[in-house]
Formats: structure tokens, sequence, C-alpha cells
């Protein structure tokens, strides 16, 4: 799908669908909206006064044009209250339109920018919203489909706006839309991809991609090196599967003026069985998907790059698989991790903090600070939290004051959970340092208070993104599946953190 910011009306383009917004309990037309309902007899307000036509959000009207306009549709998308609105009603509603309008075959759709009212959303955000919602709308995992013939794609979306001092802050928008969106469907492939194809390897060579493809150094560690660099929880991990581990390293140096460094550190699990303590087929259907932490920092240093963002960031990805086998880790066994902390490992299938322990204690080591992890972790914190909110955990609340605002203003949802001292005595161990599950009951928790033994004093933010990292069905920007969860919170986090170019904050 391409985008182009284009002077003009609305209701003059020639194409073959127009998107027109309303917001709920409106029956008054404005705009773009208005000069296309006077084309059309004024059809449109009528099923709105007939409550046909409700403004609801994510509501769709497809009518056909019949020759009064030069675009065969007219889609009337809904976008719910007025006093709700925000950039996430625009995804959604751009992404719920580009979806029927695949289905009503058409190749190119035209629609304007809405801000909700004077300065309550600026052009250049709406562009990017809009941009956004229709590429992760659209998008749809078919590769080891064969093509289905009735498969089409909306090829041109075209911004109509008046005036024309303004395409400018489209354009931009539109830009940051693209990079934004192709990070998100980045993860989402990745996520996505069936273990069999996306191994550790596997991963290593699309981060070495992403790194050739916009200048960022990767390194790759393997097996020896970890040896090397005594990473023993991870190594124990990687003992089960024939797979080789990957521990990837991928470096952004966007602000070599300044020596702090960002960390971005990803769980990349690439297939979670449980290990010796194996899973149920019901819990083990969706742990290809155990890898979307590392594929979402992959996908958003990416993104970084691209956007060209004055900072440093390294991003971590420990990748493996949790297998049972002959030489598998055991329940009972004592690992010791590369920061010297001893593991007893009373639950295989607690594999997450195994491998981020020694991710977390890497980075500590190389000085990188401060430091945010996305993991699948555990199941306690998607039943604690649903699927539509990641749990956030942090040793500084500063920092994850601005990970939450990030994340909140770019529609993904984090919450933070408390991270108490008096839970610490549920991960002791009576023969190590620690032991690699604190028990049932506050299993999210117990799972960041393991991690913040690896993390020393550095500022850190833990992100569990076991609820939302899939999702059961399609709605909105999300299409059921892999979600890429956490890439967008990632970008905004890193552009809030950066220096402006040309100066200061
Ligand atoms: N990868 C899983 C957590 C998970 C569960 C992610 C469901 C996404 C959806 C993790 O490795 C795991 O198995 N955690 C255990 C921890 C327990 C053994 C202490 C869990 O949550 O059951
Ligand atoms: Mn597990
Ligand atoms: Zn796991």
């Amino acid at each position: 799908m391409k985008f182009e910011a284009r002077a003009g009306n609305l209701n003059e383009v020639k194409c073959d669908a127009v998107i027109v917004n309303l917001f709920s309990g409106t029956d008054k037309l404005a705009g773009a909206a208005a000069a296309i309902d006077r084309n059309l007899g004024r059809l449109i307000s009528g099923l709105i006064k007939s409550g046909e036509i409700k403004g609801r959000l994510l509501d769709l009207h497809v009518i056909h044009t019949l020759g009064k306009l030069p675009a065969r549709l007219v889609v009337v998308a809904g976008l719910g209250k007025k006093e709700e609105f925000n950039l996430d009603k625009v995804r959604d509603a751009m992404a719920e339109s580009v979806r029927a309008l695949k289905k009503h075959n058409c190749k190119v759709a035209a629609t304007v920018i809405q801000s909700g009212g004077t300065g309550r959303l600026l052009p250049v955000d709406c562009a990017q919203a809009i941009t956004e919602g229709s590429l992760l709308g659209a998008y749809q995992y078919n590769k080891h489909k064969k093509k289905e013939e009735d498969e089409r794609d909306i090829e041109l979306l075209l911004l109509i706006e008046q005036d024309m001092s303004m395409l400018n802050h489209l354009k931009e928008g539109i830009e940051k839309g693209r990079i934004i969106a192709g990070a998100v469907i980045l993860a989402r492939d990745m996520v996505n991809e069936p273990a069999n194809h996306m191994t550790p390897a596997h991963m290593a060579k699309i981060a070495e991609e992403i790194a050739a493809a916009n200048g960022i150094k990767v390194t790759v560690l393997e097996r020896g090196q970890m040896e090397k660099e005594k990473m023993g929880a991870l190594l124990g991990v990687a003992q089960g599967t024939s797979q080789p581990p990957k521990f990837i390293v991928l470096d952004y140096r966007g602000d070599t003026s300044n020596k702090d460094t960002l960390g971005f550190v990803g769980k990349g699990l690439t297939f979670d069985s449980g290990g010796i303590s194996l899973k149920s087929q019901e819990f083990m259907s969706d742990m290809k998907g155990d890898m979307s932490g590392g594929a979402a920092v992959i996908a958003a240093i990416g993104a970084v790059a691209r956007l060209k963002l004055k900072i440093n960031i390294t991003a971590i990805i420990p990748a493996t698989e949790n297998l049972p086998g002959g030489r598998a880790l055991k329940p009972g066994d004592v690992l010791k991790a590369s920061n010297g902390k001893t593991i007893e490992v009373v639950n295989t299938d607690a594999e997450g903090r195994l491998i981020l322990a020694d991710a977390l204690s890497y980075a500590v080591r190389q000085g990188i600070s401060p430091l945010i992890d996305l993991a699948t972790l555990t199941g306690a914190c998607h039943v604690a939290l649903g699927d539509a909110y990641a749990g956030v955990f942090t040793n500084n609340q500063a920092l994850v004051d601005k990970v939450v605002k990030a994340g909140n203003e770019c529609g993904e949802n984090l919450w933070q959970l408390p991270l108490p001292d008096e839970y610490k005595e549920l991960n002791k161990s009576d023969i190590a340092d620690i032991k690699n599950s604190g028990g049932r009951y506050g299993g999210a928790i117990t799972a960041a208070l393991f991690l913040q033994e690896f993390v020393s004093d550095t500022p850190w933010v833990h992100m569990d993104i076991a609820g939302p990292f899939m999702t059961e069905k399609t709605r909105g920007s999300l299409v059921k599946g892999a979600t890429g969860f956490g890439v967008r919170t990632l970008v905004k986090l890193a552009s809030d953190l950066s220096r402006k170019k040309g100066g200061n904050k």
C-alpha cells in the first residue's frame, strides 16, 4: 500500500472509494463529509436521521454512489464519542475501513484527516495514525498459503487536504507511520512464523539483515562465546535442544557525542515446550510466539535507525528453544548465571527468566543504562491483566512513568504492578542463591523479582507481554495472531528520550 498527500476536495477525487468519519450522537455533517452528503442528495444525513448510521466506534457503512461522485463507493466509518476521540480511534477506524474496502475490490481510496475539532490532534499525528491503521489493519500472514485468487490489496491511499500549507505535515506523518507500521509488521511476521522456521539462527539472520540495511552494528555470540562469558543460565536452557542458541546484540549509535546507551532486552525463546516440566497441549500451542519480546526489540531498533533518532541503543536478544530431551535441564539442577549467582531450577518451564538473567547481567556489565526488557514471561500476568494490558515492573519510578506515558501515547496499554521486597522470600532456595519459581501466587511479580536480582542497581523496567503478544480476534488495527506489541512503545520511548536534532531536548 502506498500513501500520498494531495491537495484537493474529497468529493472531487477520482478513486474507488472515499472514507469519511462520523462521531456518534451527531447528525450534522461537516467539511468533506457534508460536501459528499450533498452530492449524494443527503443520503448520509438521511441514514443518520433514520438511525441506520450511528457513528459508533468501528461501525462501517459502505454506500454505492451510482455515479453521483467520481468515487464508486463512500465508506462512513464511526469514530465513537467525540469526547473520547484520540489517535487510537483514528487507527482503528482506518483499519476497519481498509479491510472492508479490500472486500469491495478497491485499489485506490481517499480520505481526509480528522482532528476532532480545532487543535485536538496534530495533523502530522493524524496522518501517522491513518498510515499505521491502514497498514496494520490490512496485515495478513499468508506466507505459507498458496496465493488466493481474490486476495486483493489497496494499492494507494490518498490523504486529501484543502490547505496546501498542510501537505508537508501530512507527508511527515505518512513517513513516520510507514516506518513504525513496518516495524510492527516485521515483529508480527517473526512471531507468526512457525518455530521450525523461526529458529534462533533465523532470528539472528533477521537481526543481521535489519542491521545491514540500517547502519546498525550486529554481533552474534555462539555457544563457545557464551561459555566464555559464563552464561550458565542461558546455556542450561539451550542444552535440551539441537538448535544452537544465539546471543544477538544490535548496536545503534545515533548520538555519538553522548556516552549513554539505552538498552532493550527481549526474550527470544523460539519455542517453549516447558522442557522436562512439559506444558500441556492447551498451553503449548502459542509457544512459537515466546520470542515476541525479542522480535519487538529487533523491530524497534530498526525503526529507531530508520527514523534517525539522536540516541544510542543496544538491543540484546538471548535466543534458544526450550525442549525436553536426553541432555535437557532437569528440575532440581543448579545453574550459575554470568553475574555469579547460582539458580536452583525448580521448574524447567520458568526458562524465560533464566535466559534473561544472563542477558540482563551482560547489559549491566556493558554499562548500558537504563534497561527495558520485554518478555512473554508468565501466564500469571495474562491471568491478572487479560490480553489488552502488559504488566510493567520497575526499580525506578521515574523511568516506568516515562514508559507508561510512551505506551499511552501510542496506543499500547501498560499497567504497573508492584515489586515488593516481602515477596523476595518466595524465590529463596535451600541450596542455591535463588530458585527460578516462586510458586503460583503473584507469579508475575515473583518472576519480575527474580529478574531484578540480575540488573544490579541499573534503572530498569520489565514488561511482561504474555497477555497482549497475541490476539484471538481481528479488531481495529489488531489482526488475529501476533500483535507486534511493544514495538510502538519502544520507538516512542526512544523518541521521547532522544535529543532533538540540532540541539537540546
Ligand atoms: N512462556 C511462558 C509464559 C507464557 C504463558 C507466555 C502463556 C505467553 C502465554 C513462560 O516461559 C512460562 O512457561 N512461565 C511459567 C512460569 C511458571 C512455571 C513459574 C508459567 O507462567 O506458567
Ligand atoms: Mn516456559
Ligand atoms: Zn517461555
